[in-house]
């Protein structure tokens, strides 16, 4: 069951199911152990979870944290995000639910907290601690300003680290002092400051490195990363070997670190932290000088110490600002005030090496205390007018230190410190499991556990306390030594049930004890001190002339680390354990205000390798972070306890009144359910807000019920959840086609109303300008008659005169009347014109006769609408027709046109066929092959026929003279045609005369009289008076008509 986390409610149900999971990962909370006394139980739990990677794990509120020594992936922002603002018991364990349940605590309750993390080198708490800190710059609220305390809170880590962590064989960042650090939180939560108070940092390392260890990283650090110029400022080498306080561990590289790349990331810190180049600059001549010291040699004979080493000298005087000569001097030679006055010795090399030494380690111990103060000037909640602000305190110390070799002065202050923190831990949990109890209304039963406040007298008690001894020891006079120390204690706490040396041991126990060692029992376990060196480093002397010659310092920092006063001051300085006492008692006091939260980190090997869980090792922590003793207080009265409201939450499906809503109270509902359950009596309590359960397998129980159940309510959940997922998904899917619909009915009625909008304003407009058609222009009518045109426009452009014949022409509206007209005329000179461009020569020709004859007959005689569609042709008689003899008496002159036609003599008016032959000046009446008659047309006097429809007609020429044979009557069947001819070739067309009567003529000098009457069919006889009587037939053309049906 791996980290992969979907969402809170992902976490929650992986929880929930991590808890039925439990045969393969364990409990997630050590109280859930049936068998909580058994630490092969707690043990194999453990296992279980960290072969999963699961490496934090509950004892109720306590964290235990494993250390993985991989990289999981349960450190993102996603993972923060989950666990912000969940309860605590909801979601999988782990360091950001410790953080966020503070932070809730501290803004509901408004009670200042401390999440206090411990555990052994390497076990991962300084990282725990970072995470937490981390968490809280994600989740908190920001602004740019907290944005600023956020990144110098982060950054004060690595410049921490650079200057107090180093390479130990237990952890390759292993912190050498202890860390309390303050966050302070403004009324809406959000961090705008921070303190950290720093505890013991380990001097002697400055000096000194175990094999295979190493001095404090800002060393390596400078002397790899640092820029060839600073280096050359500083005088130093990029070699680490070159200085004797780096060569002891042997140990210049670690796979795990790159110091030059740290370099960078320190430096980067200083400036955010707010360093500037003039403060670094004096810090890491500081750090220089140290190594400078290191290099320090001595020599010389008789004892007396002298310096060897002058370029050393002459770096250490500029860059510690002092004088080199006094510096030599004071290296070598050591003043005692005695008596009001001052006495200078000589030092032999042994002490002159450990002067040097204790110089070293106090300038560097003092610059690490300067470091944290000017991290804390830059912390500082600057805007504390109301001061009123919140706090959660980090502690990140040292656990305990139970090594199989003999602890010394160092782990003696710490072991002291984790045994006050012990006690600490049982009182206030105590406390807490009795408040709970208290408010939710349960009676308390005691718990018996071991009370370590002994074995902390033991140690702290005044006078008679192990620290006592030893401070008395290294202030009286005379010759006090590590063993006289060792035997004062023997008279003093011997009887100690807590207290053994060599002496005091029984046999077995003196086999693997020295004489120079004393024994505690701590709460955790036996514990070896050997006593060399307690006395030295409890006094923690700095020759009165060095700490001069430092006072007398030009570099800023060690001006304020060495203070004047401390020359005046008579008094001696307080021991380095006294004054570790009260600062252990002052911590106590700061924990003891707040609310507290534990996180107990455990190493699971000594190789930091991943995945490797070395049991005897982590028994062996178990035991000494006194988890086993935790649990059983946890566990002393209940196994379990939850909020009616959370366990209703998650059990009502177990109980048909409950499920699947209770409406009542929730505890009457949980007792409902508890009922339903079966619980016995004695397997639970009814709290105030609570429920609590006394055993883990009545929880198991239901929890394993839940699980059956969980099936059956699956599959209905299911079956629910798809019908309401399709459901919605129809519901959906119909509600958008609604949407559309109406939109698209929209868009629909819109055009429509628009369009009955546009019509009816076109209709108003044209009734309107229908109104007004007959005013002037104007804008009521404009519309109208613009209309009114076009469509007479347009209506005349499909009904054109389709030919020159066509008289039709659409009626114009008023206003177009005379453009009407002009365009009417327009059209008909077109279409002339195309149709006289069209005309050929011939039929022009037929043109201008019929022309003629319509002049001359049109409407004056019957047949004359006969011949209108009949063509004329050129002649009617061609050569073949004509008589040779005629056409050679005819000569030159050339026939225009002849024709047969019928001659009525005068006597008898007989018929007579004859042709008539018309020349260009004479019309020629031929009989066979004779010339009959040649009338000149200079002497044609007139032509007359009838107005009906008969073919005679008359042809007047003059008869004065005999020889002239007068005027002829002749018929011919194309009297129209015939006549025309000789109109136009006579230019007789005006001597045409049309009667309406009778005919006079005179022929032969006779006259004669032709009478027209009408008849069936043409006649023409001599009638009995004479005159020659003409039948004229009806209109041919009448007559047709009138035939017609
Ligand atoms: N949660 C974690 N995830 C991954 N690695 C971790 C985790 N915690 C610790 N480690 C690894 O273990 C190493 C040691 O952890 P850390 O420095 O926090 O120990 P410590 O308890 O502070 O030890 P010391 O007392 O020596 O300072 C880290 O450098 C890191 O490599
Ligand atoms: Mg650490």
């Amino acid at each position: 069951l791996k980290y992969i986390v979907v969402g809170s409610d992902g976490v929650r149900a992986m929880m929930e199911s991590a808890l039925t999971a439990r045969d393969r990962v364990g409990v997630q909370d050590f109280v859930l152990l049936e068998n909580y006394t058994s630490e092969a139980a707690f043990i194999e739990n453990l296992r279980k979870r960290f072969k999963e990677n699961l490496i934090y794990t509950y004892i109720g509120s306590v964290l235990v944290s494993m250390n993985p020594y991989r990289d999981l992936e349960i450190y993102t922002k996603n993972h923060m995000e989950r666990y912000r603002g969940v309860n605590f018991y909801e979601v999988s364990p782990h360091i950001y639910a410790v953080g966020d349940n503070s932070y809730r605590s501290m803004r509901t309750e408004g009670k200042d907290q401390c999440i206090l993390i411990s555990g052994e080198s390497g076990a991962g708490k300084t990282e725990a601690s970072k995470k937490i800190l981390q968490y809280y710059a994600v989740t908190c609220p920001a602004s740019d300003k907290v944005q600023t305390i956020k990144d110098r809170l982060l950054q004060s880590n690595p410049v921490l680290e650079a200057f107090g962590n180093a390479k130990t064989l237990r952890n390759d960042n292993s912190s050498r002092f202890g860390k309390y650090m303050d966050i302070q939180f403004d009324f809406k939560g959000a961090p705008v400051g921070g303190h950290i108070i720093n505890y013991l940092l380990e001097k002697s390392r400055v000096v000194h490195q175990n094999h295979g260890e190493r001095n404090f990283h800002i060393f390596y650090q400078l002397i790899e990363g640092g820029e060839e110029d600073l280096l050359r400022r500083l005088g130093l080498e990029r070699n680490s070997q070159q200085y004797q306080f780096l060569v002891k561990g042997n140990c210049p590289k670690v796979s795990s670190i790159n110091d030059r790349s740290e370099w960078k990331a320190v430096k980067k810190a200083l400036t955010v932290i707010g360093f500037n180049e003039d403060e670094i600059e004096e810090l890491l001549n500081i750090i220089a000088s140290v190594l400078h010291l290191g290099n320090v040699q001595y020599g010389g004979e008789d004892g007396t110490a002298c310096i060897t080493t002058d370029t050393q000298i002459k770096y250490l005087s500029r860059l510690l600002g002092v004088n080199g000569a006094l510096l030599t001097e004071a290296l070598t030679h050591k003043k005692i005030i005695a008596k009001g006055e001052e006495l200078v010795s000589p030092l032999n090399l042994e002490q002159a090496s450990s002067a040097r030494d204790a110089l070293s380690k106090a300038v560097y111990g003092r610059t690490f205390t300067w470091l944290v103060n000017k991290i804390n000037a830059s912390l500082a909640y600057k805007d504390d007018s109301s001061k009123h602000y919140s706090v959660i305190g980090l502690l990140d110390i040292y656990g305990f230190e139970v090594s199989k070799t003999t602890g010394n002065f160092e782990q003696f202050c710490i072991n002291y410190c984790n045994e006050k923190l012990q006690q600490l831990f049982i009182e206030l949990t105590l406390k807490s499991e009795q408040d709970e109890y208290e408010a939710e209304g349960i009676t308390w039963e005691p718990v018996q556990y071991f009370n370590n406040k002994i074995i902390c007298d033991l140690v702290e008690e005044k006078f008679k306390g192990i620290i006592s001894i030893l401070d008395e020891e290294c202030l009286r006079p005379g010759d006090a030594s590590d063993i006289t120390f060792l035997e004062k204690l023997e008279g003093t706490v011997g009887g100690h049930a807590h207290f053994v040396t060599h002496k005091l041991a029984d046999g077995k126990t003196r086999k693997v004890m020295g004489r120079d060692e004393f024994r505690l029992l701590h709460y955790a376990g036996e514990v070896n001190y050997n006593v060399n060196g307690f006395l030295d480093k409890n006094n923690d002397l700095l020759f009165r002339n060095l700490k001069e010659v430092m006072c007398m310092s030009e570099n800023k920092i060690l001006n304020q680390c060495f203070d004047r006063e401390e020359l005046s001051d008579k008094k001696r300085p307080e021991t380095a354990a006294t004054q570790f006492k009260a600062s252990l008692a002052k911590l106590m006091e700061i924990l003891m205000s707040k609310e507290p939260s534990y996180v107990r980190c455990i190493k699971p090997n000594d190789a930091k390798q991943a995945g490797r869980f070395d049991e005897v090792l982590i028994r062996h922590q178990v035991k000494y972070l006194g988890l086993m003793e935790n649990l059983r207080v946890r566990r002393a009265g209940f196994s379990y306890r939850r909020h009616y409201e959370v366990f209703l939450r998650r059990y009502k499906s177990l109980c048909p009144e409950t499920w699947p809503n209770w409406q009542g109270k929730k505890q009457d509902g949980v007792a409902t359910l508890v009922k339903h359950l079966g619980y016995k009596p004695e397997e639970y309590k009814m709290g105030r807000s609570k429920i609590f359960i006394r055993f883990p397998k009545t929880l198991f129980a239901t929890e394993d019920a839940l699980e059956t159940r969980k099936h059956g309510i699956a599959t209905k959940l299911q079956a629910g959840w798809r019908g309401y997922s399709q459901k919605s998904k129809y519901q959906k899917l119909r509600n958008a086609a609604i949407v559309f619909q109406a939109y698209w009915r929209g868009i629909l009625a819109r055009r429509r109303a628009q369009r009955k909008r546009q019509a009816a304003n076109t209709i108003r407009r044209f009734i309107k300008g229908f109104i007004y058609r007959r005013k002037e222009r104007c804008p009521e009518n404009e519309y109208f008659l613009d209309y009114v045109r076009y469509s007479f426009l347009m209506n005349l452009r499909r009904n054109l005169p389709k030919n020159i014949l066509d008289k039709s022409w659409p009626t114009p509206p008023a206003a177009l009347v005379e453009a009407s007209d002009h365009l009417r005329t327009l059209c008909m000179q077109n279409m002339v014109w195309n149709y006289c461009k069209k005309i050929s020569p011939e039929w022009k020709h037929q043109l201008e006769q019929k022309m003629v004859a319509s002049e001359i007959f049109k409407d004056k005689k019957d047949n004359y609408p006969q011949s209108v569609p009949k063509l004329f042709v050129s002649t009617r008689l061609n050569g073949e027709d004509i008589n040779p003899k005629v056409a050679q008496c005819l000569g030159s002159e050339k026939m225009k046109y002849g024709v047969s036609v019928t001659k009525y003599d005068r006597k008898g008016y007989k018929a007579r066929p004859r042709q008539l032959l018309l020349t260009n000046d004479s019309a020629i009446i031929v009989e066979e092959g004779k010339l009959k008659q040649r009338i000149e047309y200079g002497t044609l006097k007139g032509i007359s026929v009838s107005s009906l429809s008969d073919g005679l007609f008359v042809l007047h020429a003059p008869s004065d003279d005999n020889k002239q044979k007068g005027d002829v009557v002749l018929q011919s069947d194309h009297v129209i045609e015939t006549l025309t001819k000789l109109a136009i070739c006579g230019d007789k067309a005006n001597n045409v005369n049309i009667t309406q009567g009778s005919i006079k003529f005179t022929a032969h000098g006779k006259e004669g009289i032709i009478d027209f009457t009408p008849g069936s069919e043409l006649l023409v006889a001599k009638s009995k008076n004479g005159h020659l009587s003409v039948l004229k037939p009806l209109n041919p053309h009448l007559n047709q008509r009138r035939s017609l049906p």
